[in-house]
């Protein structure tokens, strides 16, 4: 066990118990721990200490002289959660003993005690509070991370990605990330990275898709000087250059299938040869794949290798197309109409009603990167702090006149509730009326109040619709 003390008052424990003697003794009992202990003989002096000073752990005599020890442990617990409690019963009850476990008692010893027993608990509670701060750390550290590497999202399908991540982020050695394009998936490489135990060493990127086919190997392995004509010094490669930390291989799919053998070897032993040098040599690097192409499919046409294909699917991080989470959607906006805001001295800068429709009917098929390029532009564009649709760039302000898409019955995830299909057939129609009610409850053969229910069964943030005919106006 090796707590680390001085993080607040995590390895604190107190001792609460009416009898000087039994205090005096666990504290001699736990003097070996890497643990500090304090004492408290009532409740009221025990609840003094547990507001001023709140410990990490209480032992509790359930008989204090002035409140019961069950009232005592949801009062600790409702003044201190972080705070667990270790229950001393007297006499041997298993009632309290059930009951205090029940009301949230981290666990319960019964007198007269077994010092063995009382140290193995003490150990154990220190080292699931380690663990559970260590979670809590890493959880942190990824919102902060998160947040400065531009990694935005609060969409249940992000949601699920951070949690993967963050409990994949400790161990991982090999993992692909996959996505549309433009879907974040270099920017979730980085804050992969930076959450790593590796976040110290260097983040290298390997572009595949960049290179040709004969450059691709003498940089990604290096070579030796004479390897061949042109070679004229020794070179490191890209892997060399990662060691100790994180190799970003971009495009993967794009790997010429001359070079995937020697990539499987480096993904399977971390080894790899300059070209020209017989020496193998061996890295310390994580390594972070990413593609935007369907890996399986290219291996049932052959273009990549099955075993190199499992050695990397192993870990996969998939991120939702931005349709797929409209709830990012509003946060996005809201994030780059900031930015290029400042950046083009236009503060507060906001779309215009029929602007907001505009952004929540387009598919965004270039996914966050053409929302970003394209709010760019129309921050550049607008006249004063209002974005409105002609601002757009003409390939998709244009698609409000072309109007309608075609309803999809499927995301990532599989095929869609009847509701949803609903829901989006009513938007359909809504949007062909230029969100006129009542001509689309009409066309329908629906009430308005039912039209209103079909709509409102997301979460999704809606713009108002009906805008697009109507003059614009601040959204
Ligand atoms: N969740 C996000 N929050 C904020 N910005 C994002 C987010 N995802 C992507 N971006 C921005 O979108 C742009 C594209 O991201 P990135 O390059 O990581 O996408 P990609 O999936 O690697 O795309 P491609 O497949 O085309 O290489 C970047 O400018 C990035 O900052
Ligand atoms: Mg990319």
């Amino acid at each position: 066990m090796h707590p680390r003390p001085g993080h607040g008052n995590r390895w604190e424990i107190l001792v609460a118990d009416d009898d000087p003697a039994a205090i005096a003794l666990l504290k001699a009992v736990l003097s070996g721990l890497d643990v500090t202990i304090t004492g408290a003989e009532t409740g009221a002096a025990t609840l003094e200490i547990i507001k001023s000073h709140p410990p990490g752990l209480v032992l509790l005599d359930l008989i204090m002289p002035d409140v019961r020890g069950l009232e005592l442990l949801d009062q600790i617990q409702q003044l201190s959660p972080e705070t667990d409690v270790i229950l001393i019963t007297a006499h041997y009850s298993t009632e309290s003993a059930v009951e205090a476990i029940q009301r949230g008692a981290f666990d319960y010893l019964t007198k007269p005690i077994s010092i063995d027993k009382l140290r193995q608990k003490i150990i154990a509670w220190t080292e699931q509070k380690q663990r559970r701060t260590a979670a809590h750390e890493l959880e942190s550290k990824l919102v902060e991370i998160s947040q400065c590497e531009g990694l935005l999202g609060m969409s249940p399908a992000m949601m699920e990605v951070f949690s993967r991540m963050q409990r994949i982020a400790p161990h991982y050695s090999t993992a692909l990330v996959t996505g549309e394009t433009g879907t974040g998936k270099e920017v979730l490489a980085r804050v992969l990275h930076q959450l790593s135990p590796v976040s110290e060493g260097p983040f290298m990127v390997c572009n595949c898709a960049a290179l040709p086919e004969t450059l691709f190997e003498s940089e990604l392995f290096g070579h030796i000087r004479g390897a061949y004509t042109g070679a004229v010094d020794t070179k490191k490669g890209l892997v060399e250059a990662a060691d100790g930390g994180t190799l970003f291989l971009d495009e993967i799919a794009e790997v010429p299938v001359s070079v995937q053998a020697k990539l499987l070897r480096l993904l399977q032993n971390r080894q790899f040869q300059r070209i020209g040098d017989p020496t193998p040599r061996k890295v310390n690097v994580r390594i972070i794949c990413a593609t935007h192409r369907n890996l399986r499919t290219m291996v049932d046409e052959r273009l990549f290798r099955e075993d190199l294909y499992y050695r990397l699917a192993h870990v996969e991080l998939r991120l939702p197309r931005l349709v797929d989470r409209q709830d990012d959607l509003r946060l996005l906006v809201h994030h780059f109409l900031t930015r290029f805001g400042d950046q083009f001295g236009k503060p507060g800068l906001v779309l215009s009603r029929a602007a907001k429709a505009l952004a929540w009917r387009y598919p965004w098929p270039g996914n966050v990167r053409e929302l970003e390029n394209s709010l760019n532009y129309c921050a550049m564009m607008c006249r004063g702090n209002v974005i409105d649709v002609e601002d757009f760039p003409e390939s998709i302000s244009r698609y409000k006149l072309e109007g309608s898409r075609a309803i999809t019955f499927s995301t990532d995830e599989g095929l869609v509730p009847l509701e949803e299909v609903e829901r989006r057939y009513v938007q359909e129609v809504l949007d062909r009326v230029q969100g006129n009610r009542t001509k689309a409850a009409e066309i329908l053969g629906i009430g308005r109040a039912t039209l209103y229910r079909i709509l409102g069964r997301t979460g999704r943030p809606e713009p108002e619709s009906g805008s697009l005919a109507k003059k614009s106006q601040p959204a």
